[in-house]
Order: C-alpha cells, then sequence, then structure tokens
C-alpha cells in the first residue's frame, strides 16, 4: 500500500553513540521462523520476532493460508499445520515490499494443492523474479510471470515436483531457500550447489526443526517429504540493522556503544571484518549460541577510518550492508572500492545508484561501475537527500548526519518500518539527533 503520509528525516551534525543498544529482531531468521513453523507438526513459539512490515506481511500470508498464529508483540505462537495443510487463499499473496517473503514462498507453494498468485508493492514487482521460476520449472512446477519474468506469479497447484542438482547462477540465499524449501516438497533428493557463500540461515532453521540435510562444502541436500518438527525458536537481534550503529559509532568521535545480542553468522556477518579492515574498533562479547545461531554483544567505539578495496569474496555474505560500508567509506580516509556487486543493482532500489546519488548531495566524490562503486572520503556537508524508498539507504544517510558539517535531510523514510520499526526513537536514544518530519 503506497505511504499516504510522507515521512522524512533530518538529522543535525554533532550526535554521539554511546549506552547498550538493542535492535529488533533478525529479518531473515524472523521470516524463516515463520515459515518453518507453518509447515511444522505442532506448535512452535518464536521469541524476538521482527515486527517489521516485511515478517508481517508473511505472517498474514500464512494466516490466509489459515494457519492460526498469535502474537504477543514480538512473541509468536505457531500452531502448524503440516507439509500439505495450507488451505487455498482467499486472494493474491500481497507481500509488500518483501524479496525474501516473495522468493521463498513461491519455493514452498509450488508443491502445494492449490493454485495461487503472488504479488508485492510497486519495488518488489521490479525485482528479478526469473533466477526462481527457471529452477521451479525445471523441479515440475507450474508457474507463469508477468512480462520480463516479474510478479505477480501464478503458481498452479497439484504439481508433482522432482529433486534436483542445481547449481546457483547468482549469489543468493533467497534462491537457494527457495529451491531447498520446494525439495520438501519434491519426490527424491534437492541437492543445491553455491559456488559463492551465501547465508545459510534456511539450512540451520531446518536443522533446527530436525530436517536432515547432507551438507558437504558447497553442497546442501535435503530430502523430499522430510517434515519439520515445531520447535523454540529465539531470534537474535538483526546484524543488518546493527551494521548502522556500527557505522555511526566508528565515525561519531566520542562514541562507545553495545549492541546486545546481534547475530554474527559466519555467513552473514563480513561487515565487521569489512570495518575493522577500515580501522574500525570493534570487539566481540559474550559469545554465544540461540537455536542454531551464533551471537554476541558487539562493542564499538570510534575510531580513525581508511579507505580499503573491499574483498569481493566478501560481498555476498555483507550484501545488505552496503549503503552503512559506503556512509563509512565516505568518512574514511583515501578510497574505498566495491566490486563484483552487481546484485546490489536489484535490491529494495539500485543501491549503487541510490548511493551515490545521496554521497554526491553531499558533497562526496563517488565513481559508479556496473558492478561496484569507488568513493573517495572526505568532509561530508549538509544537504537533501532520496532514499528512493530503500529502507536502508534512509538508514545509512541518517548515520552520515552525525558527520556532515550541516544538516541532513532524508526523504521518504516510511520504509524503514519494513526492517527497523522504531528506528529514530532508538537512534535518538543511542544520541544520534533525528528528528522525524511528517507531512500528510
Ligand atoms: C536474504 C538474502 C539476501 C538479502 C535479503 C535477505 C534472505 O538476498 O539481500 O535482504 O533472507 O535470504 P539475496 O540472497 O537474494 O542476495
Amino acid at each position: 500500500m503506497p505511504d499516504l503520509v510522507s515521512i522524512d528525516y533530518l538529522v543535525s551534525p554533532g550526535g554521539i553513540l554511546n549506552g547498550d543498544i538493542r535492535v529488533p529482531g533478525d529479518k531473515s531468521i524472523s521470516h524463516r521462523a515463520l515459515m518453518l513453523g507453518a509447515i511444522a507438526i505442532g506448535e512452535t513459539r518464536v521469541d524476538g520476532f521482527l515486527q517489521g512490515e516485511d515478517t508481517l506481511a508473511t505472517l498474514a500470508a500464512f494466516q490466509s493460508m489459515g494457519v492460526k498464529i498469535q502474537r504477543n508483540n514480538d512473541c509468536l505462537t505457531i500452531q502448524g499445520v503440516g507439509l500439505l495443510g495450507l488451505q487455498p487463499p482467499a486472494a493474491a499473496l500481497d507481500l509488500g515490499n518483501s524479496g525474501t517473503s516473495a522468493r521463498l514462498m513461491a519455493g514452498l507453494l509450488a508443491g502445494q494443492a492449490f493454485d495461487c498468485s503472488i504479488t508485492g508493492d510497486a519495488s518488489l514487482r521490479q525485482r528479478p523474479m526469473q533466477r526462481i521460476i527457471e529452477p521451479l520449472l525445471k523441479m515440475g512446477a507450474v508457474i507463469s510471470a508477468g512480462p520480463q519474468g516479474k510478479l505477480p506469479l501464478q503458481i498452479r497447484g497439484g504439481r508433482k515436483l522432482s529433486g534436483i542438482n542445481y547449481t546457483l547462477p547468482v549469489a543468493s540465499a533467497q534462491l537457494k531457500s527457495c529451491l531447498l524449501l520446494a525439495g520438501l516438497y519434491a519426490d527424491g533428493k534437492t541437492c543445491i550447489n553455491e559456488p559463492v557463500l551465501t547465508r545459510d540461515h534456511t539450512e540451520r532453521m531446518l536443522e533446527t526443526f530436525a530436517v536432515k540435510l547432507e551438507r558437504q562444502d558447497r553442497q546442501i541436500c535435503v530430502a523430499g517429504g522430510a517434515t519439520p518438527i515445531a520447535t523454540r525458536v529465539f531470534v537474535p537481534a538483526d546484524l543488518s540493522s546493527a551494521a548502522f550503529f556500527l557505522v555511526g559509532a566508528s565515525i561519531a568521535e566520542g562514541s562507545d556503544i553495545t549492541l546486545t545480542r546481534v547475530g554474527i553468522n559466519p555467513t552473514r556477518n563480513a561487515v565487521i571484518e569489512i570495518l575493522c579492515q577500515m580501522g574500525a574498533d570493534i570487539s566481540l562479547i559474550n559469545v554465544s549460541e540461540v537455536s542454531g545461531e551464533p551471537l554476541a554483544d558487539i562493542r564499538v567505539r570510534s575510531s580513525a577510518l581508511k579507505g580499503i578495496d573491499i574483498p569481493e569474496n566478501k560481498v555476498a555474505i555483507a550484501i545488505d550492508e552496503f549503503p552503512a560500508i559506503l556512509v563509512a567509506a565516505a568518512n574514511a580516509r583515501g578510497v574505498t572500492r566495491v566490486r563484483g556487486a552487481v546484485e546490489l543493482r536489484v535490491k529494495e532500489s539500485d543501491r549503487i545508484a541510490a548511493m551515490a546519488s545521496g554521497l554526491r548531495a553531499l558533497g562526496i566524490v563517488v565513481k559508479t561501475k556496473d558492478d561496484g562503486i569507488d568513493v573517495t572520503g572526505g568532509q561530508l556537508t549538509g544537504g537533501t537527500v532520496e532514499s528512493f524508498g530503500d529502507h536502508r539507504i534512509a538508514m545509512a544517510f541518517a548515520m552520515a548526519g552525525l558527520r556532515a558539517s550541516g544538516p541532513v535531510r532524508i526523504h521518504d523514510c516510511g520504509n524503514v518500518d519494513t526492517s527497523f520499526p522504531g528506528f529514530p526513537d532508538l537512534a535518538a536514544e543511542g544520541g544520534l539527533l533525528i528528528e522525524v518530519i511528517t507531512d500528510d
């Protein structure tokens, strides 16, 4: 649904970030806990569920397919219906802005007995879906899409899927997860080979729900018919949301914050390594594990940053953190170069173009490439930037305001609620001088 009220952020320079900060639950893990809880046998309880628009879209989709889910703030109780217990939804499933919901659910729905369709908002309707359609068709699914393989998808029910052995042509955890979920409904084994490492939350969550996987080197196999068994899931805080504070505290002199109980899954945590390589002062405390996912408190103190060439093999495992990393780069001495990151062009916005546009508006020298960007660090000026309706662009530029020479205004920040409801309040509590300006 389009936002009727336009929301801008206005950030004044001079904030210092301090204290303990608990960002909301991990978005990727929340989606997966919900999906597997819905098709599990028995009652699943989820604590720390992200109450963002994206994960609530997944929740509403399962409710519309007859799954009983009770939500008490960030705690869910899901009455699983088993692999084949979903009911046909009365209308198309509208997954809003959420690529994870659309792609993972397409896999899960390809094996159902009923027809259904998936749609989303204007941004999601522009995002590539051919990458999931092609292998699902190979498995025997019947799916038709809009022009250029985009949403809406019509998924035909009652098809018998067969396992495939498939090598991912793009480094995408969403694609891998889509096929593993479809694999639960297929005859035989589904094996996915990933030449480039991507986040493994689906694999870990399947194992938490007692689904046995064969995982060897870069291959993951799941057997058709393996039914998830209900369990208790604790969702760690989202490292992608914490990343804005990692960068903010690094660049705002005098800052010293601790982000508590944040997921640090090694297939997802390259932002920490990249920032440390740039000279950030980051330490991990109280490292532990919940529901098969590692987590830690992350302490960050301000420090002088330097530009680096970001290793290409770190790109996929820091993919959502580039808006924040590029703000760090703009505040670093020298040039930061990103390559091998063409996927950034097909996120909630074209994040290479969106970051280049905003950084230039704040006086930073930027060169873009098809698959990357060079940012030359310097003094940011105040100015006005566009979020392009993208939550992570909005939050990244909010942090840029800490070190700009004048106020930074960010247009169109309503989408922050997709992944980080309450961001401005939490950031203000931490010390960011942020004002929310609404105009209806
Ligand atoms: C996600 C995977 C990533 C990431 C997205 C969430 C997931 O997408 O950008 O925000 O939960 O699997 P790709 O795997 O398509 O790169």
